[in-house]
């Protein structure tokens, strides 16, 4: 992975040295970028020896001759971008959508999930200013990485010391759990035409469904999402945008016959027009329906041996009976019970609140999270039974 390695201004950036330094060992590419207030704690020439690429200048002077790097270059090829430590003042300005220097301006400009690891003193960590901040930048997706108690510069104790770099290394990377992996995802609600002007959908964002592939992108693997929806994808994804359900039918057939984990998070549309209009209508037309592919069945028949199918189920009363009997109709590992009609989660909300079934009985609730939270709930269950598996 590509990976820039953000460092702000706090006694834990000797920290960062060592974070830098397992990153690269465990074969990742780093970038680190210095804050002004950093480069008071640890020397660039330091990290620059370390990583894989020098610490470039700043937003006006650059490695090369002086020339200014472009402030979004870094934040567009990074796969990951970690900050550690991540001081307050950092993510204050992080959280209000700064980009005052390099660090908040690639932080800006990324697509690419954002980890930070916060330090400071147990007063400043416990202020609501900090607390809020953080809730910010996790309804937004950032995951955080809590500070550790312990022994704190001036040699005050409490809570706020950066987690150790080898809990970090082991976090961000997840490492790598999904490494290796193929992971094929789809996302969004399908529509069906009607005529070459309107559609059938249904009310399904996407979001969980790219979050998913986020999430496993993060966590390593090789991701292929298969979309409806019109939401920009992770960098390093490979996507294949669909329309119809039968257009999602033979994208996942594709898609999933060398895969290791197939999600099936799309909304498919259940019903079609039979025989949708080759030209515009002018009349009101009496609609014919008929059933479109089950396509997540059609995947359970024709897995290949070790693949873990994942289906998810939108309810919307008896969320959890339905579910258990959804999980045998389908044939799947897994399924996600979604109550659609539960307050913040669901359809176009940033939060989900799910309960995963397994094929054994067992049922993992995960209460009111941002989508990439319950993403990795997922995938938690997800490598759970691979390592069963392999
Ligand atoms: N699904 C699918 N193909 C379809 C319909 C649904 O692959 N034509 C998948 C969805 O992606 C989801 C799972 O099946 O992973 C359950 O979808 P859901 O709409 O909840 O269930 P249905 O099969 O439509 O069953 P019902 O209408 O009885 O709730």
């Amino acid at each position: 992975m590509r990976i820039v390695l953000g460092i702000s201004g706090g006694i834990a950036a000797y920290k960062a040295v060592e974070v830098c330094r397992r990153l690269v060992d465990a074969g990742h590419h780093v970038t680190p970028v210095m804050t002004e207030a950093a480069r008071r704690f640890v020397g660039p020439a330091t990290l620059s020896a370390l990583a894989s690429a020098p610490v470039p200048e700043g937003l006006w002077t650059g490695e090369t001759g002086g020339v200014p790097i472009p402030h979004t270059r870094l934040g567009r090829d990074a796969d990951l971008i970690v900050v550690a430590p991540a001081t307050a003042d950092l993510l204050a300005r992080y959280a209000a959508g700064m980009a005052d220097d390099l660090l908040t301006a690639t932080l800006l400009a990324t697509r690419a999930p954002v980890v930070v690891c916060p330090a400071m003193h147990t007063e400043m960590w416990e202020h609501p200013a900090v607390r809020d901040n953080l809730d910010v930048l996790r309804r937004r997706g950032v995951r955080v990485i809590e500070p550790e108690a312990g022994r704190l510069a001036g040699g005050d104790v409490g809570t706020g010391r950066m987690a150790e770099p080898t809990t970090i290394v082991a976090r961000v990377v997840g490492l790598g759990d999904l490494a290796g992996r193929h992971v094929v995802v789809s996302a969004g609600g399908t529509r069906e035409a009607i005529d070459p002007v309107r559609v059938l959908t249904n009310r399904s964002s996407g979001k969980q469904g790219h979050a998913l592939a986020e999430a496993a992108l993060l966590r390593g693997a090789r991701v292929t999402l298969v979309t409806a929806a019109a939401l920009g994808a992770p960098h390093g994804v490979d996507v294949v945008r669909v329309e119809s359900a039968a257009q999602m039918a033979r994208a996942m057939t594709a898609a999933a016959a060398g895969a290791d984990v197939v999600v099936m998070a799309a909304a498919v549309a259940d019903f079609r027009p039979k025989a949708p209009a080759d030209d515009k209508l002018h009349e009101v037309p009496e609609l014919v329906l008929e059933r479109t592919p089950d396509i997540l069945a059609a995947l359970a028949a024709r897995r290949r041996p070790g693949q873990v199918l994942v289906g998810f189920a939108a309810e919307t009363a008896d969320a959890l009976e339905r579910g258990r009997a959804k999980l045998a109709r389908k044939g799947v590992d897994l399924l996600v019970v979604n109550d659609v009609s539960a307050p913040g989660a669901g359809f176009d909300h940033d939060t989900n609140e799910v309960t995963i079934l397994d094929t054994g009985g067992g049922a993992t609730v995960v209460p009111l999270r941002s989508k990439r939270e319950v993403a990795d709930a997922v995938f938690d269950e997800v490598v759970a039974r691979l390592r069963k598996d392999t």
